[in-house]
Parts: C-alpha cells; sequence; structure tokens
C-alpha cells in the first residue's frame, strides 16, 4: 500500500501556534508518528506540507496514478478550497481528511469543509494521534474492497 499525507498551510508551524488547539507537538513530531505508524502497518507513505493550494492540488494530482489513499488535512484551505475538492474528485482515491481541533466546536466559518465532501472519514478533534486513526482506517477501508 502506498500512501499519501497532505497537510495545507500553517501546519509546519505545529507547537508554535495556538498550543492551546492544536498542541505542543510540532511538525516533526507529526512526521515521526505518520512514518511510525506506516513502518509498522507497512505502508510505504510520503508526507507533503505546503502552505501554497495549487502546490497542493499539484500533489493530489500526482498521487493519482502513484498512491492508494490520500490522508489530507487541508487546514484553512477546508474552509474554502473547491480546487483542492475537485482534485481529490479526479482522483477518486480513498481519502480521510484530519483535523488536530475539533472544528465544529469552533467558529461557525470553520463548519463547512469542501475537501471533506470527497472523502470517506473525517476524523477531528484527536489532536494529531487522527493521522494515526486515518492510516489505520485506510488501511482496513482498502482491506475491504
Ligand atoms: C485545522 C483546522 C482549520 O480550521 C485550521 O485553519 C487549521 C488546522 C486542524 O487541523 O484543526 O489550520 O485543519
Amino acid at each position: 500500500m502506498k500512501l499519501l499525507v497532505i497537510n495545507g498551510p500553517n501546519l509546519n508551524m505545529l507547537g508554535i501556534r495556538e498550543p492551546e488547539l492544536y498542541g505542543k507537538a510540532d511538525y516533526s513530531a507529526l512526521e515521526t508518528l505518520v512514518r511510525e505508524t506506516c513502518r509498522a502497518e507497512n505502508i510505504d507513505v510520503d508526507i507533503f506540507q505546503s502552505n501554497h493550494e495549487g502546490a497542493i492540488v499539484d500533489a493530489i494530482q500526482a498521487a493519482r496514478t502513484r498512491c492508494d489513499a490520500i490522508v489530507i488535512n487541508p487546514a484553512a484551505y477546508t474552509h474554502t478550497s473547491i480546487a483542492i475538492l475537485d482534485a481529490l474528485k479526479a482522483a477518486a482515491l480513498p481519502a480521510v481528511e484530519v483535523h488536530i481541533s475539533d472544528i465544529s466546536q469552533r467558529e461557525a466559518f470553520r463548519h463547512i469543509s469542501y475537501p471533506g465532501l470527497a472523502c470517506v472519514k473525517t476524523i477531528m478533534g484527536q489532536g494529531i494521534d487522527g493521522y494515526r486513526q486515518a492510516i489505520l482506517f485506510l488501511k482496513e477501508h482498502l482491506n475491504r474492497l
């Protein structure tokens, strides 16, 4: 199984930005969690972070023929990006949306997720452990197909 994990804008600032919302773990701790989970599950993983919407669209398009599944935290683009939604639909890979915080309990503008409309599952409010849960879910999901 080949997996792409995508993180959107400002997630490279984890541990520094609003730790009361996103926790104290930094981005490299998130990468370590993803890599260790994938190693234990025998999953080949690429991890990609960008602050640019078009770069995220490009990464999703490239994954279409190279990957079996996507974990994506589109960060602020969650609430605005029809381009990321359309890219996920075009790639047509099983995708899980992760949010470190519980966006359903935050400002009203965070309640809508466009990319989530193309995802098989959303995990929110679990901190960075949500990524581990998303990876395990996708492995099971692909086994069921
Ligand atoms: C986030 C939630 C978004 O609303 C926010 O813009 C982020 C991070 C999360 O992981 O909780 O940057 O996606």
